[in-house]
C-alpha cells in the first residue's frame, strides 16, 4: 500500500470565494494552495475574496493553464467546481504524448494536474447536466472524465445531489464526483459487494446520503473503452444520478433521496430591516408580474424569422415555507429567475439581499462584503456551492481513509 505523507492536505481548483475551503476546514482538512482567476477581467473579485479570508494557503490568481505540475504541492485532496464544456478530443490533439484536449477547456488541466500529481482523493463539482452532455452524443463528456481518471487508476463514485433534499435551504442540483486510487480504500468500498448495495448503502455518497430506487429502475452496467480518443469518436451511455466505475466497469443507477432530519426553508434565512434599497419599485411591478408569469405569443428572431414562445408561471412572490430555487450568477438582476419575495415584516415585494444569497448556500454573513459590488456578490453565490455539502463529504473521506 502507497504511503500518503500529506495528511489531510489539500489543493482546491477553481476556488472561487472559498465553498470547497470552508466545508473541508469544517471536517479537518488544510487548503495549502488555491488557484482562482476570472477569465478576461482585470479586477478579480473573487480571488480578492478567497485571499482575505485564507491568508494561511499559497493563493494563485493566474489561468490554471499556466500553473505548473511542479510548483503545486504534493496533497492528499484535490478538489474543484468545473465548468459544463465541450471535453471532446480532436484527432490533431490526440499524440504520442498523451492525450490533449481543445485549448481552454478546464477539464484537461484537472487531468494534467492530477497525472502529476496523483492525489489519493479527487473530489469535483460540476452542473447535473454534465452526465447527459452533449446532446448528440449522450454521456460522452462524462465518459471523458471517467476513462481519464481511470488510466490514471482512480475508481470513481458519482451523485447527483440536489442540497434541498438533505435539508439545506435551496434547491441546488449539482454532480459531485469522489474518486480515489487509493486500493486499500478502493478495496473497502467496492470489492465483493453487490453493485446495488454500494448505491443504495455502502458506497461513498450513499451513507451519509441516504437513497432509494427511483420506481421501475434497475443497475445498467456500462463498459469504458480504455482509449480516450474512441470515448469521444463514438461513445455514449445513459448515466444515471449515481454511479460508480471502477476497473473501467462502471454500474449506474437511478436513486431518490431518503431524509427525514430538519429541512431549512427560505423563509428561515432572511434577514430583518432590509434596507429600502431592496425593495421593487411599484412602478416595476407589472414588469416582474410578466417576467414570472405564463407566456403564449409571438417571437422574431434578429434575423427576422418569427416564432411561436411560450412557458408556464413560476411562483411570484417566491414560497417562503420551502426551500429557495436555484440561485444563478444573475440573482437580482431583472430577469425570471431572479427571487421576489413577500417580506414579512413590511408585507412588500423584494429582492434577496446578498447576505441572504450567502446563507442559502451555507457561507457566513457578509462573506463576500470584501469590497466588490453587489452584483457581483450576488454573481459569486450564483458561482458557489453549498458548503454543508462539502462538509458532509469531507467528513466521509476521514470515514474511509
Ligand atoms: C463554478 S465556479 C467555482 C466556485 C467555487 N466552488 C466557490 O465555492 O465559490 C468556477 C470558478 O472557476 C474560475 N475559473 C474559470 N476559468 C478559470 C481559469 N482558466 N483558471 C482559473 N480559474 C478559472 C471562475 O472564475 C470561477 O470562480
Amino acid at each position: 500500500m502507497e504511503t500518503y505523507k500529506t495528511d489531510k492536505t489539500v489543493v482546491e481548483l477553481f476556488a472561487g470565494v472559498g465553498g470547497f475551503n470552508l466545508g473541508l476546514k469544517k471536517s479537518g482538512w488544510k487548503v495549502i494552495m488555491a488557484n482562482q482567476w476570472e477569465p478576461g477581467k482585470k479586477s478579480q473579485w473573487a480571488f480578492d475574496c478567497y485571499n482575505e479570508h485564507f491568508k494561511d494557503s499559497v493563493n494563485l490568481n493566474v489561468d490554471v493553464a499556466t500553473v505548473l505540475a511542479e510548483d503545486i504541492p504534493a496533497h492528499e485532496l484535490l478538489v474543484g467546481g468545473f465548468p459544463c464544456q465541450d471535453y471532446s478530443v480532436a484527432s490533431t490533439l490526440a499524440n504520442s504524448k498523451g492525450i490533449q484536449g481543445k485549448k481552454g477547456v478546464l477539464w484537461w488541466e484537472i487531468y494534467r494536474i492530477a497525472s502529476d500529481k496523483k492525489p489519493r482523493f479527487i473530489l469535483l463539482e460540476n452542473v447535473d447536466r454534465l452526465l447527459k452532455s452533449p446532446a448528440r452524443q449522450r454521456g460522452r463528456d462524462f465518459g471523458i472524465i471517467l476513462s481519464c481518471l481511470l488510466s490514471l487508476g482512480y475508481s470513481i463514485e458519482w451523485r447527483v445531489i440536489n442540497a434541498a433534499d438533505y435539508g439545506f435551504p435551496q434547491r441546488r442540483r449539482r454532480t459531485f464526483i469522489f474518486a480515489t486510487k487509493d486500493t486499500a480504500v478502493q478495496e473497502k468500498l467496492y470489492a465483493n459487494k453487490e453493485a446495488e448495495n454500494v448505491l443504495l448503502h455502502s458506497g461513498f455518497f450513499a451513507v451519509p446520503f441516504g437513497c432509494h430506487p427511483y420506481a421501475g429502475t434497475r443497475v445498467r452496467k456500462i463498459e469504458i473503452p480504455k482509449d480516450i480518443k474512441s470515448v469521444s469518436d463514438d461513445f455514449s451511455a445513459p448515466f444515471e444520478n449515481s454511479g460508480y466505475c471502477i476497473d473501467y466497469v462502471c454500474y449506474t443507477y437511478r436513486v431518490d433521496s431518503v431524509y427525514d432530519g430538519h429541512r431549512m426553508t427560505l423563509g428561515d434565512i432572511l434577514e430583518k430591516n432590509v434596507s429600502e434599497i431592496f425593495y421593487i419599485k411599484p412602478e416595476d411591478e407589472p414588469q416582474w408580474a410578466y417576467l414570472k408569469g405564463a407566456k403564449k405569443e409571438k417571437r422574431v428572431t434578429s434575423t427576422g424569422h418569427e416564432y411561436n414562445y411560450s412557458e408556464g408561471p413560476i411562483a411570484y412572490p417566491d414560497y417562503l415555507d420551502k426551500p429557495s430555487r436555484t440561485m444563478l450568477t444573475g440573482e437580482s438582476t431583472k430577469n425570471r429567475s431572479t427571487h421576489v419575495i413577500r417580506d414579512p415584516e413590511t408585507g412588500k415585494l423584494r429582492l434577496l439581499t446578498p447576505m441572504e444569497c450567502e446563507r442559502l448556500n451555507g457561507f457566513p454573513d457578509n462573506w463576500t462584503n470584501t469590497g466588490m459590488s453587489q452584483k457581483f456578490r450576488y454573481f459569486c453565490m450564483g458561482n458557489a456551492l453549498v458548503v454543508g455539502l462539502i462538509e458532509i463529504m469531507g467528513k466521509r473521506i476521514n470515514e474511509i481513509r
